[in-house]
């Protein structure tokens, strides 16, 4: 059979790669992929982005079933174009997709159906949102509404950063709106399902790195590394984040008339008393967590990717390996803000059974791998605990090179300095 991914990062190469290793699978074509993916045994590059050209190239082929990895083609309406054509297709329709797409949808969503998250206001207009932040007092969090690259957030450690980011966020175009809403300090950690609709089938846990820089410094990023599993949900948060989120999430979408499939990521803050909130809801895999998630699959990608399409998720198990997996990421020179593109990259390694390089932001140009966007790699291993996977990717790291690389030293710190 063959299968088609939707995208073009980490995340989809990730997913490519251990999709292509079912032994039913004859070929994964990447639309539109990057330099890993055409490089991947039994992997394809196909240059479209279009939904009405993905369509057509699935339906022609055909295409036994797609996998949609970033969240722009399913707030466009990817999966209800396919189901519409009774093509097979992972991922949420275009309203159930609203969960990330719009902050507010989200909010109201949660609140609705007694979901634990911070405190909000939503405002199209300036002056009551300054008059809010000047009631509540920071810090607070003023969020953009709608997709935004992670980059819509800003965490105001002060009343004069708040009003600034208000007057950025609302400058009078319509159909603008901010959420804004209570800080939570606490540690943060990604856990992302795959939803049928009904059932859910937990991934790994896993922990992201938002800010550029070592010991979490400099601005946010959409990731520079990510480690699986993360210590802080223990048995007993996974099993309430289950009771407790996930399910009532799905039981709520499906409630609402809007039945939620597809991978669903829940951005959580754990609290030092053990109180939960979900941050956020994405809608997709996270990037970079899917490297390091992907890594310790042991099981079929498409068994199990057919059995959420099918609704039966609550008949299969996934087998993972009990090892930790980390992924570094390598930036490209001026990332986040202004990425530079076209430095030659040196030094790939070949994968080996505990390492595996995913390519993000790659192209190839006259028969060289270059930089073509802002995160370039993410080095991704295996390791007996965190710190042994750790070390393994600086050393695979090591041999890899290019013009102004950034990448940060302490990936994986959080679980590596815990007490328990
Ligand atoms: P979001 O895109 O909503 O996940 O926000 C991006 C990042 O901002 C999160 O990963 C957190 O690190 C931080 N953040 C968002 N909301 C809050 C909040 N209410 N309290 C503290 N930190 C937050
Ligand atoms: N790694 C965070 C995200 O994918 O949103």
């Amino acid at each position: 059979m063959k299968l088609l991914v939707i995208g073009s990062g980490g995340r989809e190469h990730a997913l490519a790669w251990r999709l292509a290793q079912s032994p039913r699978v004859q070929k994964v074509y990447v639309a539109p992929g990057n330099a890993g993916t055409a490089l991947e045994d039994g992997v394809e590059n196909l240059p479209l982005t279009a939904i009405e050209d993905l369509l057509t190239f699935a339906l022609d082929e055909p295409i036994y079933a797609t996998v949609v990895g970033p969240e722009v083609p399913l707030a466009a309406g990817v999966v209800d174009a396919f189901r519409e054509k009774n093509l097979r297709i992972f991922g949420p329709t275009q309203a159930a997709a609203q969960l990330e797409s719009s902050k507010d949808f989200a909010k109201r969503f949660m609140i609705r159906h007694n979901i634990p998250t911070a405190k909000f206001a939503t405002f199209t207009k300036a002056q009551p949102a300054h008059a809010y932040v000047d009631a509540e007092g920071a810090p607070i969090v003023i969020k953009a509404d709608g997709l935004a690259a992670g980059k819509g957030v800003v965490i105001a450690s002060s009343s004069e950063e708040a009003h600034a980011a208000i007057d950025r966020m609302l400058s009078n175009k319509e159909g603008e709106r901010v959420v804004i809403e209570e800080f939570i300090a606490g540690e943060e950690a990604s856990f992302i399902v795959m939803a049928d609709g009904v059932h859910a089938l937990p991934l790994p846990t896993s922990q992201d790195h938002k800010r550029l820089l070592d010991g979490d410094q400099g601005p946010n990023t959409g990731g520079m590394g990510a480690y699986s599993p993360a210590p802080v949900v223990t048995p007993e948060i996974h099993a309430r984040v289950m009771r407790e989120i996930i399910m009532p999430t799905l039981a709520g979408m499906t409630r609402d008339g809007i039945p939620y499939s597809g991978f669903l990521y829940a951005g959580l803050m754990i609290k030092p008393d053990g109180t939960l909130k979900v941050l956020e809801f994405n809608c997709r895999m996270g990037d970079p967590e899917t490297q390091p998630i992907m890594m310790r699959l042991k099981s079929d990608l498409v068994a199990l990717v057919d059995a959420a399409i099918d609704g039966h998720l609550d008949k299969i198990e996934a087998e993972w390996d009990r090892r930790a997996a980390l992924g570094v990421v390598m930036a490209a020179a001026g990332y986040p803000e202004d990425p530079r593109k076209n430095d030659a990259i040196r030094g790939l390694p070949k994968s080996t059974e505990d390492s595996h390089v995913f390519h993000a932001g790659t192209t190839t140009r006259d028969g060289k791998v270059v930089t073509q966007g802002g995160r370039v790699l993410c080095v991704t291993t295996l390791g007996d605990n965190v710190r042994a996977a750790q070390r393994r990717a600086y050393e695979v790291i090591d041999a890899i090179s290019f013009d102004g690389m950034q990448y940060r030293r302490d990936i994986g710190h959080r679980a590596i300095g815990r007490k328990t």
